[in-house]
């Protein structure tokens, strides 16, 4: 009789078992403040996503004093890449007491985050009607699901223009979406695939609050005071040509919605497309 060889240890010895549940490793981390990070991970072969959606990513918690249990911290963060791309990634704050970022700001390449592999979101174009001109607005790291859908090509087949407006603090805060953009004139992949300078279609309106740049404000009071639409040299929004996407801080996202609403634009859902999608960041 042949001895058999215990296949399955053999292979669990040989194999790198991921530590995680789970887990991807870690191929890129850029740090571009002291308050904010990209990084990037490997993507399950099998999962899908539309641009624009979010993920529950994390690290384990650390060890329940009583019973040394250590179980999963989860927070719902946006893809920043768009859904053709073979990696995923993401941007991110730091919180320094917060319970995830204060750790995932110390990551490394070849380190593991927990990703489940669940898309969702509402900021896709699938909860939008046709329209001619599309509106991204942004505060801070709510730029992420827009990094996703400037790299998509559906957004430049859908809309004639395409206007991203994102409001921080500081202007060191603006980089990864300053950078993100100017690196789509290229793009040669993108370039190609979608036409070349397809980018041209992309009208970008950075603004600060707490320090001196070019254009200071919230883009909230610039559209109010019509200076924003002047400086774009557009229209206000209205429901016949305009489509919109919210994501930004909770009273960013209700102060655009009432104006939205003034506009006489409706608010849609993927079983409902209307004329604009909101999503609030995730923050820690
Ligand atoms: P401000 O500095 O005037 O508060 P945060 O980092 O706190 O999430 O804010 C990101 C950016 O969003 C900041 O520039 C902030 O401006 C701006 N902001 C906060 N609340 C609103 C709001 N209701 N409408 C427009 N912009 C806002």
């Amino acid at each position: 009789m042949t001895e058999m060889t215990p296949v399955t240890d053999t292979s669990l010895a040989t194999k790198a078992v991921p530590a995680l549940p789970d887990a991807q490793k870690v191929t890129e981390v850029k740090h571009y403040t002291d308050r904010l990070f990209s990084f990037k991970m490997t993507r399950p072969v099998s999962m899908r996503f539309r641009s624009g959606e979010f993920v529950m990513i994390g690290l384990m918690g650390d060890p329940n004093p009583e019973t040394g249990k250590v179980k999963p911290l989860l927070r719902a963060y946006s893809i920043a890449s768009p859904s053709w791309d073979e990696e995923l990634e993401f941007y991110s704050i730091k919180v320094q007491d917060g319970p995830l970022t204060s750790k995932l700001q110390h990551i490394k390449v070849g380190d593991e985050v927990i990703l489940r592999p669940k898309p969702v979101g509402t900021l896709v174009h699938d909860a939008l009607i046709p329209g001619k001109r599309i509106w991204f607005f942004a505060t801070g790291t709510g730029f992420a699901p827009f990094a996703s859908l400037l790299r998509e090509p559906q957004t430049y087949e859908d809309y004639d223009e395409i206007i991203i407006t994102h409001t921080c603090r500081e202007v060191g805060e603006l980089t990864y979406g300053r950078d993100l953009i100017e690196a789509l004139k290229d793009d040669e992949l993108l370039n190609e695939v979608i036409g070349e300078g397809f980018w041209k279609k992309i009208k970008y309106y950075p603004t600060t609050t707490r320090e001196e740049s070019p254009k200071m404000g919230r883009i909230t009071d610039l559209m109010r005071s019509g200076e924003a639409f002047e400086d774009l040299g557009v229209p206000p929004l209205n429901p016949e040509s305009d489509r919109a996407m919210i994501c930004g801080n909770l009273a960013f996202n209700l102060e655009l919605k009432e104006m939205f609403e003034d506009y006489g634009l409706v608010e849609g859902a993927n079983s409902n497309p209307q004329h604009y999608v909101v999503e609030k960041a995730f923050l820690d």
